[in-house]
């Protein structure tokens, strides 16, 4: 009996050390992922002073109340996703309302979120009465002068950054042919810059578009806010919108340097409007999920590795209201699932901004 323990002893030791020496061999092991964070992305965030959020909207904050925790759990950065445009905030021309963007403002104070507006100058989301108007230049400067007055004077102080001037050139590389270009000329940008300074001092100036990688639509965009910044117009930083489903790059390399040359122009980049829809990558479910983390990985580690960069906000933050769904029918592009649990790519932006401490 003795001599049998004493052997299953020894060939027990003996697996032990064989398990130890061929672990200690291997690749060190994968960290688990933190399946329920104690942090949320905005606590990691603002250690390294980042912002984090998404873009929202008014009818979803006050009647959902999952979706109003979660925002405020998770993000310290918001864009009212279509309220702070034109033709919401001034319907007629003497008439605005400012209803639906003031509770977003008002739950964002409360929460000690900051909040970008989205967009003063755009060639969508324009009222009938601007667009089919017939206004001389005289006319258009006086409407768009009087709209970033009232607009940017009403919520003078309270936001963190104004887009301008939402998508101002055209792939090929030309100005975009907007009801504004064509009246006012392209002037219209250093006008609208001037003017919103005037009515806000204090909240950074942007121009925003879909102009991320490196091709000749980012070339001339680059082009243009350097134009601005030597003819003295105020302009702070640039926002890379950021839809990886079409139209954009998703060469995070391209981005990296592309990020790089606006900081030699002292300018900041924003990621604005981030969103990555699944069925951009094949194979199971499960790598498409996994793809679609290392996209949001990927970028939010070249915006933290930028010397320019330290916002990043998703079109949305959750896969139960994406404007995609509805336009292209691409699905699942954010980070939460349509139950608001957080997905892969929600763990990859938490593990990337815990970095290494
Ligand atoms: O809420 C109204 C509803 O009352 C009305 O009956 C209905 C009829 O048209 O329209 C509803 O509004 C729609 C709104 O989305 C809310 O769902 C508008 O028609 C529709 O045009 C609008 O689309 C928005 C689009 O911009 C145009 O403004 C999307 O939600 C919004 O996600 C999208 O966001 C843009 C950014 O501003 C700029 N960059 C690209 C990005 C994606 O297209």
């Amino acid at each position: 009996m003795k001599v049998r323990s004493f052997i299953a002893y020894i060939l027990v030791m003996l697996t032990i050390v064989w398990a130890i020496a061929t672990t200690s061999t291997a690749a060190p092991p994968v960290p688990p992922r933190p399946e329920s964070p104690t942090e949320s992305l905005r606590s990691l965030a603002a250690k390294r002073d980042f912002f984090i959020g998404g873009a929202v909207q008014p009818q979803l904050l006050q009647n959902d109340s999952t979706y109003r925790e979660v925002f405020a759990r998770e993000f310290n950065i918001l864009i009212p996703e279509n309220h702070t445009k034109f033709w919401r905030l001034h319907p007629e021309r003497d008439r605005y309302d400012f209803s639906q963007a003031d509770a977003i403002v008002q739950f964002a104070n409360e929460h000690n979120i900051k909040v970008m507006g989205h967009a003063l100058v755009w060639f969508h989301a324009l009222p009938r009465w601007v667009v089919e108007g017939n206004f001389s230049r005289e006319e258009l400067m006086e409407i768009l002068h009087d709209h970033i007055q009232t607009v940017v004077g009403h919520y003078r102080g309270q936001i963190y950054a104004w887009d301008v001037v939402n998508e101002p050139v055209e792939a090929n590389g030309s100005f975009r042919e907007t009801i504004w270009y064509k009246t006012i000329g392209p002037e219209y940008l250093d006008l609208a810059l001037r003017w919103t300074r005037e009515a806000d001092p204090d909240t950074l100036l942007y121009i925003n578009d879909y102009a991320e990688g490196l091709n000749s639509k980012s070339q001339s965009f680059y082009n243009l806010a350097k134009d601005l910044r030597q003819r003295g117009a105020p302009l702070d930083a640039v926002g890379f919108q950021t839809h990886l489903g079409f139209l954009s790059a998703d060469n995070s390399e391209e981005v990296a340097e592309n990020m790089k040359r606006y900081a030699e122009l002292g300018l900041d980049v924003m990621i604005t409007e981030m969103d990555v829809p699944i069925d951009k990558f094949s194979g199971t479910p499960e790598e498409q999920l996994e793809a679609q983390a290392k996209m949001y990985r990927d970028f939010l580690k070249i915006c933290l590795d930028a010397s320019n960069c330290n916002t990043l906000v998703m079109w949305g933050f959750t896969d139960r209201h994406s404007w995609l769904t509805g336009f292209t029918g691409s699905k699942d592009p954010l980070i939460f699932d349509k139950s608001y649990q957080p997905k892969p790519a929600y763990h990859a932006m938490w593990e990337e901004l815990k970095g290494t401490d």
